[in-house]
């Protein structure tokens, strides 16, 4: 596991100077909810290290690779290609960098979207992208996910995609099919019993 760690370390590195604080602050956030939530905490942050591994590559550039890697495109991520950079990510992590843990590649390929039946590392992941320190900064509506997250993870990502969902609605963006599936299955599942 160390020697993937380093490797992807180093390649980190050399993406812009933001989103390496950023990747920073998610793999710092990741180890914190893994040990919380009895997520093996190594795992985690290797996830973390590798989860933005395809952010900084161009809208285009993200549907030609997407295109080159046999992935299925979504017609929201044509029109937002960005959405695109966990599938690709994912990608480029089992190709460049040998990485073959499932639960990684599954947690970096949704981190963006979420989808329904999310494993605790999925989840975990998915938190520490959205609650990491410098992203906390930009956004006080981001503390009640934060709280959330430390004791239930499924409530917290509900929390968030309520958020995500309003702030969707007043700009008129279109939300992502994975996105309303996992909003579903939170809903669902977190509806007390009738
Ligand atoms: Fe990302
Ligand atoms: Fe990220």
């Amino acid at each position: 596991m160390r020697p993937q760690i380093e490797t992807l370390r180093a390649a980190v590195a050399r993406l812009p100077r933001g989103l390496v604080e950023h990747i920073e602050g998610v793999v710092a956030e990741a180890r914190r909810l893994a040990r919380l939530h009895g997520v093996d905490e190594e795992r985690a942050a290797l996830a973390a290290w590798g989860h933005d591994i395809a952010r900084a590559l161009s809208p285009s550039e993200l549907l030609v690779e997407a295109r080159r890697l046999g992935l299925a495109v979504d017609p929201v991520e044509e029109e937002a290609p960005i959405l695109l950079h966990g599938p690709v990510g994912a990608a480029i992590l089992s190709r460049d960098f040998a990485i073959d843990d499932a639960e990684v590649l599954a947690a970096t390929r949704y981190h963006t979207t979420g989808r329904a039946g999310m494993s605790t590392m999925e989840k975990v992941l998915f938190l520490a992208d959205k609650i990491e320190a410098g992203k906390m900064r930009a956004e006080a509506a981001l503390a009640t996910v934060r709280q959330l997250a430390d004791r239930d993870l499924d409530a917290a990502i509900l929390e968030y995609l309520d958020q995500h969902l309003v702030e969707a609605s007043r700009r008129a963006w279109p939300l992502h099919p994975q996105t309303v599936a996992a909003r579903n299955h939170f809903l669902l599942t977190n509806r007390p019993k009738r």
